[in-house]
């Protein structure tokens, strides 16, 4: 069989332990060839590629990033591109191609494999917000760097009695928010499911220190937003791709709890930090699995899919399944949350 890879969208830890999965088990136990297409769905409709053997993805497997490059493509190009896609997929003679990918990139997968093109998907996200799997690779690693910078936090907040506004990733859900307060023991966290009430938060922030607590952290997902009509908030508009810009709920946030508590309070923003660098082991083995399971999916002729965790197993759904809904933080998980926070 003869194989192209692709890492598409924001990148995300355990990208290169999928694609060296994919390179050994494809060419040591099927003798298949592999190649890798260069900066995403561009490096497909460019027909820009190398060849991917046992030395490309020697040492790879602990490394952040992705060794093929990443890039964003708007849909309309993608769709405009899709004969051409399909001429160099012809002019390889490739027999799949597996794109590791975040919502747009299965979007994407899923236009080409309606258009005839051999596809199965690997999914990527921190933000963990892929409905058709339990978990994304990337998500644990990010939980782990935010929980790691809320402890540290914790100690500069308390020497200065301040509160901290913690802003993590997350443009649709909350799920680093919930898990790395959770984790950390935040004071409060809002999520972008659940509008918050400015008046609520500033009072469970504000009975802390009534209670002679010295400080308080509050975790914000970057897609946090105020009930509509309950506080200034500026919203960021759209980038060119049709993403929603985020003008800064944690500086926003601080602003108003100074104002409203006559407490110091400090935005912190952690950004790309919480997906660059090294995976966890956690990371590095649900990458493996998947793309273990992407070669032996393309192998049984299982085209239009995707690899997907089910409880402890790996499974392939159909790509029309992944794109089908977001999975978003239940009320449940964060009233759970709510009493230890
Ligand atoms: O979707 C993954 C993600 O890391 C989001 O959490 C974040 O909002 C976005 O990518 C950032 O994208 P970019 O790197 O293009 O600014």
């Amino acid at each position: 069989m003869r194989i192209g890879v692709l890492t598409s969208g924001g990148d995300c830890p355990g990208l290169n332990a999928v694609i060296r999965s994919v390179v050994h088990r494809a060419v040591v136990d099927h003798g298949d060839e592999v190649i890798g297409f260069r900066d995403g769905w561009k490096g497909l409709l460019d027909g820009d590629y190398l060849k991917l053997d046992l030395d490309a993805v020697a040492g790879i497997l602990a490394r952040g990033g992705t060794i093929l490059g990443s890039s964003r493509v708007r849909p309309e190009h993608l769709r405009d591109g899709v004969e051409r896609a399909r001429g160099h997929v012809a002019d390889l003679g490739l027999d799949a191609i597996i794109p590791i990918g975040g919502e747009g990139t299965l979007k994407a997968a899923r236009l080409l494999s309606d258009n005839g093109l051999p596809i199965v998907g690997v999914p990527k996200t921190i933000d963990n917000d892929i409905a058709a799997t339990d978990v994304t690779f990337g998500f644990d690693t990010a939980v782990t760097v935010a929980t790691e910078a809320l402890d540290r936090l914790k100690t500069t907040a308390e020497s200065h009695q301040r509160v901290l506004i913690v802003e993590v990733m997350g443009r649709h859900t909350g799920w680093i928010a919930l898990h790395s307060g959770t984790a950390a023991g935040a004071h409060a966290v809002v999520v972008p499911e659940r509008p918050f009430d400015i008046e609520e938060l500033a009072a469970q922030v504000g009975a802390r220190f009534s209670a002679g607590k010295r400080f308080a952290i509050v975790v914000a997902a970057e897609g946090a937003k105020p009930r509509p009509g309950t506080m200034r908030f500026d919203e960021g508009g759209t980038d060119v791709y049709g993403h929603e810009r985020f003008a800064g709920i944690a500086r926003q946030l601080s602003l108003e709890l100074e104002r409203r508590l006559g407490k110091e309070a400090r935005p912190v923003i952690l950004g790309h930090v919480q997906r660059g660098g090294t995976p966890t082991p956690y990371d590095r083995v649900l990458a493996t699995r998947f793309g273990w399971h992407a070669v032996e999916a393309a192998h049984r002729g299982e085209f239009g899919r995707m690899t997907a965790l089910r409880g402890t197993e790996i499974v392939t759904v159909p790509l029309a399944d992944a794109v089908e809904r977001l999975k978003t933080v239940p009320a449940q998980r964060f009233a759970e949350a709510q009493c230890v926070l």
